[in-house]
């Protein structure tokens, strides 16, 4: 079934102890309220665990920001998904346009990364999205396509299924930019018609499709009452209770 979810992604912010006093914050403002969304934080690799072990996990998920395109191994720095795993997150996140443009992770990384997520029982939440130039000349809908087939067309309909995918387009992303609900809900259905094209409509209908580029308390509501947009990617925003609860209040 389709979810609506709302997935926080600290990128590289806050110390531990300031991650784990976010964390805790945000459980405690959660503790005993009912909220229409799952909740995930993404967190440093260094928070993993001692957020997981902090917060309660059946009400917030916790997330990587990325995992290694290798098994195990001589990989010095790297963490592997099954690292990731056995910390207690439940959820990676996966082709940021951050990880894309800065790390050069190409559409072949991505599968790799994916493939070995999903053996190790983590929920890929799988980015994509469009730069400014590629949006003014006409092309988002190409290029999203282009990265939900190369990176994910090969999954098997079982495991396309537990794929998470979230629409970020880059010139939205940090800029306080936000896509138009309009423009949001335009090519979320067009993801959803990719999905159904190769994976048939039930699974697109289940996907979840998130939005993420400034999505913040005054946006959230308009852009989450669009049929296809099923919650959101959220950066700055999630970085205080006060700002991201909202967000999760929104649905
Ligand atoms: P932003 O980031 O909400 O700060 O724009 C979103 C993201 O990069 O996931």
């Amino acid at each position: 079934m389709r979810k609506n979810i709302v997935a926080g992604n600290w990128k590289m912010n806050t110390t531990l102890p300031e991650g784990l006093a976010l964390a805790k914050e945000l459980d405690a403002a959660l503790k005993g309220k009912t909220v229409n969304c799952d909740v995930v934080i993404g967190t440093p690799f260094t928070h993993l665990a001692t957020v997981a072990a902090a917060i309660d996990t059946a009400k917030i998920g916790v997330a990587a920001e990325n995992c290694a395109d290798q098994d195990k191994g001589a990989y010095t720095g790297e963490v592997s998904a099954a690292m990731v795993a056995s910390t207690g997150a439940k959820y990676v996140i996966l082709g940021h346009s951050e990880r894309r443009a800065y790390y050069h992770e190409t559409a072949e990384i991505l599968k790799t990364k994916v493939t070995l997520a999903l053996a190790n029982g983590l929920t890929p939440i799988f980015c994509i999205g469009e730069v400014l130039e590629e949006r003014e000349a006409g092309k988002h809908f190409e290029v999203v396509e282009e990265q939900i087939k190369s990176s994910l067309f090969d999954l098997s309909v079982e495991d396309f299924g537990k794929i998470v995918l979230a629409y970020e387009p880059v010139w939205a992303i940090g800029t306080g930019k936000t896509a138009t609900s309009d423009q949001a809900q335009e090519i979320h259905a067009y993801i959803r018609k990719v999905v159904a094209a190769k994976y048939g409509e039930t699974v697109a209908n289940d996907c979840s499709i998130l939005y993420g580029g400034s999505c913040n308390a005054s946006n959230a509501k308009e852009l989450f009452s669009k049929p296809d947009v099923d919650g959101g990617l959220i950066g700055g925003a999630s970085l205080g209770v006060d700002k991201f609860l909202p967000i999760i209040e929104a649905f």
